[in-house]
């Protein structure tokens, strides 16, 4: 089969390799990849959120299978398109990626199918807005109505806070038209988990719990980033958190969208926080994550694309989605500076024993080498028996690697190592 991913960063490699497992998967493209990706997938340089040259190609190349792994083309209706050509496209239509593509949506169909999730108020009026801050306790967090590249989420200590962020967004027009609607919900206490599920628009099967580090430098300090590593499982998703999670979260979504009119087929990401009240949402994603594909992949013990057919097609089932025994870790390398200014373009020599274990996430080739680019350059993963193991050895793969102004967290996994030894 030929198959089309669309997307170029280290989830995108990390959905390639783990799909060339599969002995069905003949040629992959990768719209627009990388340089890293270059060495597992043919790169055709479109950009992912051109949809009708990508489902040009597709026809002209003849694709078989396309996989739109970034939130925007999704919620653009990047799988509309494709289906209307006769091409089978693994993602959420658009009525479905607006779990994603609109928080105010999301918000309001959580509210209507009983979801735990913060209480909120909605905004489309600037002095509303600021009335309502008066008497509102702190902190808030004012949330983009729209897709804003992560950059949407403001946590408000203080009033004057909250009226700064609401002024950027509804005045100042900081994201665009995703900030002229907000809301503004109570903030949560409690550990983060990400849990990625396949639905295929009448079941959710999970994969491993995952657990993000979203800020620059060791201990959670600093500016929010990308991500800059990720572990799984997340030893906060407890049996019984779990439990819970399907019963009051995973099950109703899946149905209420089913209901509603909009059956969500694809990969659902859920980011949860633990609270004394059980799991909570606090976001919906209409893809896979960047960085916890790089460890919930791993451990996925089913061939992908099998996966991803029987997701598309309407008839996954439990057996279809089996996780492995074991622990996956992720270090993300950076260049020095990132998530500010930082420069790029030094070439990155990856040893052929550790080719496997590297995602990476942006790049080119200039005669056969690799040239680092973007803020987060890869990914090193590793997966063991335990999270100690799984961690020490994506640490010696680091090792393994160099270039010049490098940064990296030295202290991924180490919070949900405390947490699993009390
Ligand atoms: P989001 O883009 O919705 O994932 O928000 C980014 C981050 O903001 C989350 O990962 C949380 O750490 C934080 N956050 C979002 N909503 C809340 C909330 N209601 N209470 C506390 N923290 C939140
Ligand atoms: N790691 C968070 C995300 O993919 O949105």
């Amino acid at each position: 089969m030929t198959v089309l991913v669309v997307g170029g960063g280290g989830r995108e490699h990390a959905v390639i390799k783990k799909l060339k497992e599969s002995p069905r998967v003949g040629r992959i493209f990768a719209a627009p990849g990388n340089g890293g990706i270059s060495r597992d997938a043919e790169c055709v340089p479109i950009k992912a959120g051109d949809v009708p040259a990508l489902v040009a190609f597709a026809k002209e190349a003849g694709v078989d299978f396309a996989v739109i792994a970034p939130e925007d083309p999704l919620v653009h209706g990047a799988v509309d398109a494709f289906s209307a050509a006769g091409i089978r496209a693994f993602g959420p239509t658009a009525d479905a990626a607006i779990l994603e593509g609109s928080k105010i949506f999301a918000k309001n169909f959580m509210k209507r199918h009983g979801i735990p999730t913060a209480p909120f108020s909605e905004f489309d009026d600037l002095g509303k807005a600021l009335r309502y801050l008066e008497s509102a306790e702190y902190p808030v967090v004012v949330k983009a109505d729209g897709l804003a590249a992560g950059k949407g989420v403001i946590i408000a200590a203080d009033r004057a806070e909250a009226e700064a962020a609401v002024r950027s967004m509804m005045e100042d027009g900081a994201f665009g038209e995703s900030g002229k609607r907000l809301e503004i919900e109570k903030f949560l206490t409690g550990p983060e988990v990400s849990v990625l599920a396949f639905c295929d628009g009448e079941h959710v099967f999970p994969m491993a719990s995952s657990m993000d580090h979203k800020r620059a430098y060791d201990g959670d300090r600093g500016p929010n980033t990308g991500g800059m590593g990720t572990v799984a499982p997340n030893p906060f998703y407890t049996d019984e958190v779990a439990r819970q999670a399907k019963e009051r979260i995973f099950i109703p979504t899946v149905r209420g969208m089913r209901e509603e009119g909009r059956p969500f087929r694809g990969c659902l990401y859920f980011g949860l926080m633990i609270t004394d009240d059980g799991p909570y949402v606090i976001e919906y994603n209409c893809r896979f994550g960047d960085p916890e594909t790089q460890v919930v992949l791993p451990l996925l013990d089913s061939d992908l694309l099998d996966v991803m057919e029987k997701t598309v097609d309407g008839t996954l089932t439990a057996d279809d989605v089996r996780i492995r025994d074991g622990h996956a870790c992720c270090v993300i390398m950076a260049h020095e500076g990132y998530p500010g200014k930082y420069e790029g373009g030094f070439e990155i020599v990856i040893p052929r024993e550790i080719e496997n274990d590297v995602y990476v996430a942006g790049g080119t080739v200039s005669d056969g080498k690799l040239i680092s680019g973007g803020g987060r350059v890869l990914g090193v993963s590793a997966t063991a028996p335990t999270l100690e193991e799984a961690v020490g050895l994506a640490y010696r793969r680091v090792g393994m690697i160099s270039f010049p102004g490098s940064f990296y967290r030295r202290d991924i996994g180490k919070r949900a190592l405390s947490a699993y030894n009390g």
